[in-house]
């Protein structure tokens, strides 16, 4: 049985996992955020436990019913997210960047509330740090770094980009176009891309796109273990 061969085969793995999303203050009452439930990523957090790796989740804002038997530490913004992760990241083996992390930020934060005056406001935005890359910049030779890519367009391509540009073992693509697919979804539809080729996977739920990403970061294991 495919369960049987999977059990336990992570055992000695240490994997951190970002999860659901980033939010961004604008005034004391606002912010920005996404639409992520933090589905994907709690999967793979009780996908790694059930296969016996040590598992600690960084989350954002959820609406998934939490993972169990997990380390969880919630966070806010996109910086609070990264400290989160650098501070945990030398015990990790593999990091999975499965958060919808916002890109940008507003450029200043307002103390009080800011009030309705009827004419146009602007809000200034500037760019938030890229955990991902951050983390694939500094890893140390024996961490697996795994992160996804949502897609409107040109869904292998621009995850092969994303896979050489930030130095990533697995980019996990996303057509976030597709019906089934994505953010909020109980489903997704995915493409594993890696360095040596591509795999296209069928429309499946997120626990078995989980077990799927986790089959390919054991084969990499062995892989570079040799
Ligand atoms: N990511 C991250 N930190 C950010 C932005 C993204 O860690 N500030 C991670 C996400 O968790 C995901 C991957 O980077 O694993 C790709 O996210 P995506 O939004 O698809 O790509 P970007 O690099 O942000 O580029 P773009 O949004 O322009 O496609
Ligand atoms: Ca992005």
């Amino acid at each position: 049985l495919e369960s049987e061969i999977r059990a336990r085969d992570l055992a000695r793995e240490h994997v951190l996992i970002t999860a659901g999303a980033t939010r961004e203050e604008i005034d004391p009452v606002r912010f920005i955020s996404n639409r992520s439930s933090g589905r994907m990523g709690f999967a793979l957090a009780e996908a790694a436990r059930a296969r016996g790796a040590q598992v600690t989740v960084i989350a954002g804002m959820t609406t998934a019913p939490e993972p169990y038997g997990v380390e969880l530490v919630r966070v806010c913004s996109a910086e609070e997210m990264l400290r989160a992760v650098l501070e945990r990241l030398p015990h990790a083996t593999a990091f999975i960047a499965a958060a919808a992390v916002a890109d940008y930020r507003p450029a200043t934060r307002q103390a009080q509330k800011i009030k309705k005056t009827g004419a146009r406001l602007t809000l200034e935005l500037e760019p938030t740090p890229d955990i991902l890359a951050t983390v694939a910049a500094r890893k140390h030779e024996s961490l697996l770094v795994v992160g996804f890519a949502a897609e409107t367009e040109r869904v292998v391509e621009h995850a092969r980009d994303k896979l050489e540009r930030k130095g990533l073992d697995l980019v996990v693509a996303n057509d976030v176009s597709q019906k089934g697919a994505g953010f909020d979804s109980e489903t997704n539809i995915v493409t594993l891309v890696t360095r040596d080729g591509e795999e296209s996977l069928p429309l499946m739920t997120k626990s078995e796109v989980a077990h799927r990403i986790l089959d390919t970061v054991a084969r990499l294991r062995k892989l570079a273990r040799g």
